[in-house]
């Protein structure tokens, strides 16, 4: 039978475990020929292992499957770089990129140092945009390639103690969106997967209270090997005419997220507004439907299918 990704090269970044091991391994059973990308940090971002990546390899050549190991952080321009002329020297080309590294450095907002909103900032959305970037001359010139970028309903949604992570997330969304827009015209995709799964950054999640620990434990029922189907999907040609989009996965759920359009508008008449009648008429009329300070467990209140 033919497989889904045959031949196919694509590289994913943090595939070294969680999410990301399971990208490509079933990238590889798939026929993909897979540059498994991780710097080997820890959680935080702290370390460096190739260890990490070679491991995810030699599974992957056990199986009888193709991979190389790469160990540069996204972080970096130059790594980036490498990554990609990896690909293409070892495998002659690039078909695809799965932006899937990441980090967490949680803290309320009014105690966020510069340096937790820096390191997460660099690693998620710039180092989306450098690895990205880095692949566009070669998805250009071939007149195709497929981006799929990890978000996140922290950005998406909304969550306790993760400015830094949600901002970067939810500007993830909009390099999507961005490079799907512009890359277009080269028949070049870009989407965006916000995965729930149990992986060792969500075991960092703090179970102080019996609400926090029943909501880990809920947690642990999601499988990582569970986000891959749709990541192996966009990859392949079947999903040429699939672009822009930003799905959710959470164990057997797939979903299709909404993105920001009007909700209601107002107008003041030739006049204009003031700030007493934006008081007056314009913000009464509206408030029904303001948003409530939503976290993702909010709206992902039932339990995973
Ligand atoms: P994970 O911590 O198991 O995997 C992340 C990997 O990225 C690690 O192997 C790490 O070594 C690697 N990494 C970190 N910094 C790097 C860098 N600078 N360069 C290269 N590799 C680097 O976490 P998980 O859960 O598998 O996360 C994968 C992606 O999914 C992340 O982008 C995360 O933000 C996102 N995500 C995960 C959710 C979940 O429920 N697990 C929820 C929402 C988003």
């Amino acid at each position: 039978m033919m497989k889904f990704v045959q031949d196919k090269v694509v590289l994913v970044t943090g595939a070294g475990g969680g999410i990301g091991r399971d990208f490509a391994l079933a990238l590889a059973r798939e026929g993909a020929k897979v540059v498994v990308n991780d710097l080997g940090a820890s959680v935080g971002g702290e370390g460096q292992d190739l260890a990490r990546a070679e491991q995810v390899v030699q599974e992957i050549v056990a199986a009888g499957g193709t991979a190389v190991a790469n160990g540069d952080s996204v972080a970096d321009w130059d790594g980036a770089n490498r990554m990609v002329t990896q690909a293409v020297d070892t495998f002659g080309r690039i078909d695809g990129v799965i932006n899937n590294a990441g980090i967490l450095r949680d803290r309320f907002f009014f105690n966020m140092s510069v340096d937790e909103w820096r390191a997460v900032i660099d690693v998620h959305l710039n180092g989306a945009f450098y690895v990205s970037r880095a692949a566009a001359p070669h998805f250009k010139a071939q007149q195709s390639g497929s981006y799929v970028h990890m978000v996140s309903t922290s950005g998406l949604i909304g969550n306790f103690g993760q400015a830094n992570y949600s901002a970067a997330k939810l500007g993830i969304a909009a390099l999507s969106k961005s490079i799907a827009m512009d890359m277009a015209r080269f028949k070049v995709r870009s989407n965006c997967i916000s995965p729930f799964a149990w992986s060792r950054m969500i075991g960092a999640m703090p179970t102080e209270t019996p609400e926090q620990q029943a909501r880990v434990e809920r947690l642990k029922t999601m499988e990582t090997a569970k986000i891959a189907p749709l990541a192996v999907y966009l990859a392949s040609d079947a999903a040429a005419e699939v672009s822009g989009q930003i799905f959710a996965v959470r164990a057997n759920e797939i979903f299709l997220m909404s993105q920001s359009r009007p909700l209601r508008s107002m107008h003041a008449g030739g006049e204009g507004w003031t700030p007493q009648t934006v008081a007056e008429r314009a913000i009464p009329a509206m408030r029904p439907s303001f948003y409530k300070l939503d976290r993702s467990q909010d709206v992902f209140d039932w339990d995973p299918a």
